[in-house]
């Protein structure tokens, strides 16, 4: 008797296996696949931009509080994130000394932001001029760029200067430091 029992209990249990196995296997569906422990897939959360109808502002993401300074961020020595002096005066050589690891990470940013306009010669003469542009970039070895300090051409490439615009989003503190490094050593040519 036991045996019909477990060897029923057996084909039962076999059974239904195969049923959940191919149940909907190899059938398409538009639909979600069930989930039997949803956990946190389905969280109430903010998207970025989005908007949110708890703060009063209605905006989702929110302004860090004033003075807040971020791991890693605090931009204190002037001479190297400005280029100025304690005074506010641009300063005259860059703020570390030129390796030539620098001057050939220098070249290599050089050629990627500022040879559209500057041309590669560092004579002005850049792709851009093509397509009209209102005033010619500057030639690097015109002897007013040449005498201009370390510190005003940093200035010029973080924050734009007359015709040119503010190239601080694609090209980093470190790096400028380097563009201007390389700038110098060709204006020595
Ligand atoms: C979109 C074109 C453009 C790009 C890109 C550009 N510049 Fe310029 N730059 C100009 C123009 C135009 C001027 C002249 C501005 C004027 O006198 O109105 C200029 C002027 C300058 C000057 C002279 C500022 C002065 O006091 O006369 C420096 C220095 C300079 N650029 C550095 C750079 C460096 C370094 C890069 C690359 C990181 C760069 N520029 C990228 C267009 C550009």
């Amino acid at each position: 008797m036991n045996t019909i029992k477990s060897l029923s209990r057996l084909m039962l249990t076999v059974g239904i296996m195969i049923l959940v196995i191919s149940c909907g296997r190899g059938n398409f569906s538009e639909k979600p696949p069930i989930h039997l422990n949803p956990n946190m897939d389905s969280q109430g959360k903010y998207k970025a931009q989005s908007e949110s109808n708890f703060f009063v502002d209605g905006a989702s993401m929110r302004t860090p509080v004033e003075g807040t300074v971020a791991r890693g961020q605090l931009r204190e020595d002037d001479a190297y994130f400005l280029g100025k002096d304690a005074a506010g005066d641009f300063i005259m050589n860059a703020p570390m000394a030129i390796t030539s690891d620098m001057l050939e990470r220098g070249k290599e940013r050089y050629d990627i932001y500022c040879t559209a306009c500057h041309g590669v010669n560092a004579d002005g003469k850049g792709k851009i001029l093509y397509y009209e542009y209102p005033i010619p970039p500057a030639n690097f070895h015109d002897e007013r760029i040449k005498k201009l300090s370390d510190g005003h051409m940093f200035n010029a490439i973080s924050e734009g200067w007359l015709n040119m615009p503010s190239l601080k989003a694609q090209v980093s503190v470190e790096d400028r430091w380097a563009i201007i490094g390389y700038i110098r050593s060709i204006q020595q040519n």
